[in-house]
């Protein structure tokens, strides 16, 4: 290997990680300030979230609009909210999503590794 596939190489490996979406910074980032593993007065809590009913927590006021919502967190309707959260539920209280459909979907996974 000659030095410049050696340095091509080490920046391709650096980049790596800003090419490929992480759900779990993606969730500190855009997510965490309001939503922990329980209900906060900022967002409902958000562990066991897929699949379960949409607006069901007992430990938080939902808005009218949200809790109107029939069904529940399946993937499509998470992707669906996060794409667009006024769309989805007009009246929600939570009013930012996430644009880019690849970090949705890795934030919908992320959001099945919470317990
Ligand atoms: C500024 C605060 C805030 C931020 C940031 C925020 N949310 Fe929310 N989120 C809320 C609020 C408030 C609700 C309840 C909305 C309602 O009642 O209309 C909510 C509801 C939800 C729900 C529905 C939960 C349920 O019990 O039905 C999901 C899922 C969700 N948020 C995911 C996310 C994800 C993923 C992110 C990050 C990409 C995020 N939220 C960022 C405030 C926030």
């Amino acid at each position: 290997m000659n030095r410049i596939t050696l340095a091509l190489t080490a920046l391709i490996l650096m980049a790596g990680p800003a090419y490929c979406a992480d759900g779990a910074k993606i969730f500190q980032l855009q997510c965490k300030t309001c939503h922990q593993a329980k209900s906060s007065l900022a967002g409902p809590g958000l562990a066991g979230v897929a699949g379960r009913q949409i607006a069901s927590l007992g430990d938080f006021t939902y808005s009218a609009g949200l809790k109107g919502k029939k069904g529940s967190w399946t993937d499509a309707n998470l992707d669906a909210f996060l794409s667009g959260p006024a769309r989805f539920a007009p009246g929600t209280r939570m009013l930012m999503g996430v644009t880019a459909p690849a970090d949705r979907a890795a934030v919908v996974d992320y959001l099945k590794t919470l317990k």
